[in-house]
């Protein structure tokens, strides 16, 4: 076996390398490393493809797949009838050095914004299991009805929608959602006012980008969606956290103190806690906003799943000095992978964030966005809305129900807000949320603890629990095993005479 045979065969037969790789994928891992940590130096030979399969008791077609796929990434050159041999890489001293110093990979260059926007990542995915919250159960999609509408566009061959999305989206569901959002959600609106983005996420950019300089504060509320505050942070914004109680963001005296460019507030269903912001509150919000010269934007992101009585009327529909900016989603009440939004901006921020929104993002998807306005105007969004809503309303009736039952006489409590995708159970404050949310997963159960929506000390413990996901077949199983897992861990911290509930 020759010296690169034996160092391949070496680095494979460790069980460890790369083991979910198919033997081709790994043999090239194992030649891209030792070139990289200069074990094969520029100008050594490779053993033949017949050789080195022999050697390592692969097929020659895997050797000679790994092979091409390091000469077409330049880390070997081949030549006819001579053989394959290292390449000299200008830049392989310093990748070496990066890689000795990180085993193996090639360090990240990020600048610093890149490296606290990386530290987070808070939406690293698990696999989804049950109550897992933001996950939605989309088999209730109309796949059909979506189909046609989508077909009858193409067949009409508009050239049109093929084009970037200009002027801010296309006219007719700017117009649809427009009509939509006076009806059912009181904002006050015209067409003109109403941009389509590609989401929340992309809507708060935009604002943060234009509204807000680096180093200028923004109020969020503690605890909080965290998406919007990565974004914020990516715009090197300072934020200000902001307690949330039973009546929404609550200001202190030391907050009042402070001079926000953006206030970030959720009033219909505060993310996460569920709570609604009352009318006096939201009234001294515009006050406040008006007399700090502050913005604020209103995340309506899902009213849509109000499960008794009406939808609450908007934040924006109560401003009369044109200090909010509304953005909804319909990553929520349709699927997240259609990433389309909307964000209403008062009139004189019209023209600033058409080109801005152009200019930045480039906006396209036209066609959806087409297929989109036909499925509203049509009157399948409100049907749709109507069906998901029972559906989900169901699921979490039945988990209030199954938990209730299951936590008589516990002290860990269900809340009573009527509205979004997951419910929270409130814990005694004495109990690590954290350390149920490790015990629940080990039970194959998905929740997250409240106190990691907090920026400041968390005030409050609890669990947030998803419904929209989980079947209800096993609604009532899981639900029982969360009790379990609750009460365990309600139990083991401390005795139940030392337990006591938080203000709000
Ligand atoms: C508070 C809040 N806003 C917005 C969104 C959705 O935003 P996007 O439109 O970027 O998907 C979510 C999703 O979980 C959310 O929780």
């Amino acid at each position: 076996m020759s010296p690169a045979s034996d160092l391949l065969a070496s680095t494979l037969a460790d069980a460890d390398f790369h083991p979910r790789l198919a033997q081709q994928r790994r043999l090239y891992e194992a030649a891209k490393s030792a070139i990289h940590q200069q074990q094969l130096g520029a100008g050594n030979k490779l053993p033949s493809s017949r050789d080195l399969a022999r050697d390592l008791g692969f097929s020659r077609n895997t050797v000679i797949a790994a092979f091409e796929q390091l000469a077409a990434e330049g880390y070997v050159t081949s030549a006819q009838g001579s053989g394959t041999y290292v390449a000299n890489l200008p830049q392989l001293a310093f990748i070496s050095k990066a890689s000795v110093a990180t085993g193996g990979e090639a360090e990240a260059q990020l600048s610093k914004r890149g490296n606290d926007i990386t530290a987070f990542a808070a939406g690293a995915r698990y696999e989804i299991q049950p109550f897992a919250p933001g996950e939605a159960d989309f088999s209730g999609f109309p796949f059909k009805l979506w189909q046609r509408l989508q077909n009858r566009l193409w067949r009409d061959a508009r050239t049109d929608l093929l084009d970037y999305g200009q002027s801010g989206g296309y006219l007719p569901l700017r117009q649809a959602i427009t009509d939509y959002l006076r009806i059912s959600r009181s904002v006050k609106v015209n067409v003109g006012q109403v941009l389509i983005t590609a989401g929340t996420q992309q809507s708060l950019d935009l604002c943060a980008q234009l509204l807000a300089d680096a180093g200028d504060t923004a109020w969020v509320e503690d605890p909080g969606y965290w998406g919007a505050r990565r974004v914020f942070q990516a715009c090197e914004l300072a934020l200000r956290p902001v307690k949330v109680d039973a009546d929404g963001m609550s200001l202190s005296e030391d907050d009042l103190a402070t001079d926000p460019r953006l206030i970030y507030v959720t009033p219909s269903h505060q993310y996460p806690t569920g709570v609604v912001m009352t009318l006096a509150r939201r009234r001294e919000l515009l006050d406040v906003a008006v007399r700090k010269n502050a913005w604020i934007l209103e995340d309506d992101y899902d009213s849509e799943f109000r499960y008794t009585g009406r939808p609450l009327a908007s934040l924006q529909g109560l401003d009369t000095d044109n200090r909010v900016l509304y953005m909804g989603t319909f990553s929520k009440v349709l699927y997240p992978g259609i990433k389309i939004g909307y964000l209403v901006v008062p009139n004189a921020l019209i023209e600033p964030f058409k080109i801005a929104l152009y200019d930045l993002q480039r906006p396209g998807q036209l066609m959806v966005q087409a297929a989109l306005a036909d499925f509203i105007s049509l009157g399948h969004f409100t049907a749709h809305v109507r069906k998901i809503r029972q559906m989900f309303g169901a699921r979490r009736e039945m988990l209030r129900r199954t938990l209730a039952t299951a936590l008589t006489g516990q002290r860990a409590r269900i809340s009573s807000e009527e509205s979004g995708l997951h419910l929270v159970v409130e814990l005694p404050d004495h109990v690590d949320d954290t350390a149920l949310e490790k015990l629940a997963m080990e039970s194959g159960i998905h929740v997250r603890a409240l106190s990691t929506y907090y920026l400041a000390p968390p005030v409050r413990r609890g669990l947030l629990v998803g419904y929209a996901y989980v079947t209800p077949e096993k609604i009532t199983h899981y639900g029982k095993v969360l009790a379990s897992v609750i009460q365990s861990g309600c139990a083991e911290v401390v005795p139940p005479t030392c337990a006591k509930w938080r203000s709000q």
